[in-house]
Parts: C-alpha cells; sequence; structure tokens
C-alpha cells in the first residue's frame, strides 16, 4: 500500500488530489460521477461578498488544446454559501476549500473572518495575494496565484511572507479567440483566461520555479492535469497536491480515476509515500 497522505504548511490531506475552484461547481452537482470522499480535497467555485451575475454569454470557447473562458465569477455571494452550500459540504467526507474573492481588501478580510467562524473547513483558498487575511482567519490560507506576471517568484514570495502556507499555481493564462468573417471576439468579454493541455508547461515551468527558490513553501500544481503521469509531472517538480480542473468537463470523473492511476503508479515505481517524490525533480544543467 502507498501512504498517499501529504502536508501543505498546516493543512493536511489524505491524497494530493483536489478538483479546481470552478470546475466543480458547488460539489453537489458532481456527487453522481465521483466517490468525493475518496479525493484529498474539494474547492467549490470561487464566492463574492455580494452575488454576482457574472459576464454576459458567449462566456467560454474551446480552442486548440485548451478552453477559453471569461465567466466573471457568476456566483450567489457569502450569504448564500454560508446558508445554502456549507451545510452540505459538511457532509462530503473530505477536505473542503473554500474559495473567495473580494472587490478590495475589506471584502476578503470580511469572508475570511466570516468563514473562520464555520465548522468544517479545511482551508481559505484566496483568488488573490492578500496580507491581511491571515490574522482574520483561523484556517491554513491557501493563496492562488495569476500566471500573468512576467516573474512568478517575487509574487509567491510575497505570499509565503504575509503568511500563506500554500501557494496554487496557476489561475488561467490570458488569451482570446476571433472570429474573423465578423470581425469580432467570440467571447462577448472579449477576452478570456486559457486553462486546459495548453497551459500544463506554462505551469510546470512556475512550480519549477517557486519550488526552487522558496524550497519551504507548500505548492499546489494546476494546469492541464488529466492523468496521474500530469499530477506526478507536478509533483516531482514541487507540488505537494494538484487541482483537476478543464479535464472534469470533458471526463466527470478523471479526478477520481486520476487517484486510482496514480496509486497505481506509485507502486509500480517502488515508491511507499506519494511524500517522497514532492521535489524530487533534477535540472539536466550543470
Ligand atoms: C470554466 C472555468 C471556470 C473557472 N472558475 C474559477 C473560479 O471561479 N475561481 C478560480 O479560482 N478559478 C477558476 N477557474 C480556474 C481553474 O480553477 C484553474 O486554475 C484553471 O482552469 C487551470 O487548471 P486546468 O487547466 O486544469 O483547468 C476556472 C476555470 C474554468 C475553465
Amino acid at each position: 500500500m502507498v501512504d498517499l497522505r501529504v502536508t501543505l504548511g498546516r493543512l493536511q490531506l489524505k491524497n494530493p488530489v483536489l478538483v479546481a475552484s470552478g470546475t466543480f461547481g458547488y460539489v453537489r452537482e458532481m456527487a453522481g460521477f465521483v466517490h468525493l470522499e475518496r479525493l484529498g480535497g474539494v474547492i467549490p467555485k470561487t464566492v463574492t461578498f455580494r452575488p454576482r451575475a457574472g459576464n454576459p454569454t458567449p462566456r467560454t470557447v474551446e480552442t486548440p488544446s485548451g478552453l477559453l473562458n471569461a465567466i466573471g465569477l457568476d456566483n450567489d455571494g457569502i450569504t448564500h454559501f454560508r446558508e445554502h452550500h456549507l451545510p452540505y459540504l459538511r457532509t462530503v467526507g473530505t477536505a473542503v476549500i473554500a474559495n473567495i474573492a473580494g472587490e478590495d481588501e475589506d471584502q476578503f478580510v470580511a469572508m475570511a473572518e466570516m468563514l473562520g467562524q464555520e465548522p468544517g473547513l479545511a482551508a481559505v483558498e484566496l483568488n488573490r495575494l492578500v496580507r491581511r487575511v491571515r490574522g482574520a482567519c483561523p484556517l491554513p490560507i491557501i493563496a492562488k496565484l495569476t500566471p500573468n506576471v512576467n516573474d512568478i517568484v517575487p509574487i509567491a514570495a510575497a505570499a509565503a511572507e504575509a503568511g500563506a502556507d500554500a501557494v496554487s499555481l496557476i489561475n488561467t493564462i490570458k488569451g482570446m479567440a476571433v472570429d474573423w468573417r465578423r470581425r469580432r471576439p467570440i467571447l462577448a468579454n472579449d477576452i478570456g483566461g486559457l486553462s486546459g493541455p495548453a497551459i500544463k508547461p506554462v505551469a510546470l515551468r512556475m512550480v519549477w520555479e517557486v519550488a526552487r527558490a522558496l524550497p519551504h513553501l507548500a505548492i499546489i500544481g494546476i494546469g492541464g492535469i488529466a492523468r496521474a503521469s500530469d499530477a506526478l509531472e507536478f509533483m516531482v517538480a514541487g507540488a505537494s497536491a494538484i487541482q483537476v480542473g478543464t479535464a472534469t468537463f470533458y471526463n466527470p470523473p478523471a479526478s477520481e480515476n486520476l487517484l486510482d492511476e496514480l496509486t497505481g503508479l506509485l507502486g509500480e515505481t517502488g515508491v511507499t509515500a506519494a511524500a517522497e517524490i514532492i521535489g524530487t525533480l533534477r535540472s539536466n544543467r550543470p
């Protein structure tokens, strides 16, 4: 038997397989496809302070090897989340990580304070780096970082310095799709965020750069992960856990299948604990 447990700062997971915010609904929608209690944890769609209608449609478009989306954080707000979703989420039998986004710092802090008082949450994932949240909330804090920057290392370093237990790398990469006959962008929002297999090399590079520069900061790898071999690439590059995102859209049980395959692959490799392989990648350069 392979020991799949992993630790990210103050957060302990039964295995490294998580599902990415915005790609797994509020979790109950997925209960018919995945044995939720088997996953390392679940991350419901981002919640904002007030309800948001999101962007006009079309909000998604398929591109070669990727999905472009501009949903615009469509959600019913934190009060609805606490009253309607949290009671269900407490029953799923695995770690629940709430993902929050504020329009300003005060909203982030207010939401983190509210969620810190709720039983049954394992951690909070912030859609942006926010310093004051650590003081406002006793739960482990994960900062989810945008890849739309020149150098990810100083951003991750700032998250570590602000007290984040872990960073999630990466969110979507800005892109666009064009209908040249209509002379219009396809998304109603013109530009959107690219996800899926197309972004995996960028995500791997960022995980590797952050892991090398900040060896004590826990990393959650995200970006085009669909199979166990993808997950293992991120783990050797330095990720202690991973999130399955877009793959769930084209293969709803992808996360659970990945977990089965991961156990098999680690066993074949002779590894007794998943944690043994984290950050074991070595450079080819002298
Ligand atoms: C349709 C869609 C909606 C998303 N919504 C959110 C969201 O609400 N909050 C968030 O933090 N990330 C959101 N993401 C980003 C994913 O969580 C993830 O970071 C990104 O898609 C990269 O992983 P992937 O290539 O495995 O999909 C969304 C992605 C997609 C495709």
